[in-house]
């Protein structure tokens, strides 16, 4: 599933960064079905450590910047995937590619994604909507 409009958290910032984080999880299947999951797993691993790294940055200066009364839970719940993200990258590293290593990638990365957008992510966009009304 891609990123659509149900995902946006209403800041376009952050909308654009969720877009090509869910483009490139997106892209795992399209290797997948050429046979070449192998080979982009460690390319989107590669990938996801520095973009998240980033894009978590940004979203949490944000939130500061607006006065997200939820920041410091939010930063913990980010630790918590950098941290995800480090031992998949073990796991991957140690088996080389295997099978488990990408439906695990796979499942980290779009239903993390997909429940941390739509739970999370959100509540900053609706805060800052109630604060301007
Ligand atoms: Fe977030």
């Amino acid at each position: 599933m891609p990123w659509h409009p149900g995902l946006s958290v209403g800041i376009e910032l952050i909308d654009e960064q969720h877009k090509e984080l869910f483009r490139r999880a997106e892209m795992l299947f399209e290797a997948g079905r050429k046979g070449q999951a192998k080979e982009y797993i460690g390319e989107l691993m590669a990938f996801l450590d520095g973009y998240t790294k980033q894009h978590f940055k940004e979203e949490e200066a944000y939130m500061l910047r607006v006065g997200f009364p939820e920041y410091e839970e939010h930063k913990k719940i980010h630790a918590g995937f950098i941290q995800k993200l480090q031992e998949l990258r073990k796991e991957y590293d140690a088996s080389g590619g295997n099978l488990t290593v990408i439906v695990s990638a796979n499942q980290l990365v779009i239903d993390w994604l997909t429940r941390h957008v739509s739970n999370m992510d959100r509540r900053i966009g609706e805060f800052v909507r109630k604060q301007g009304s």
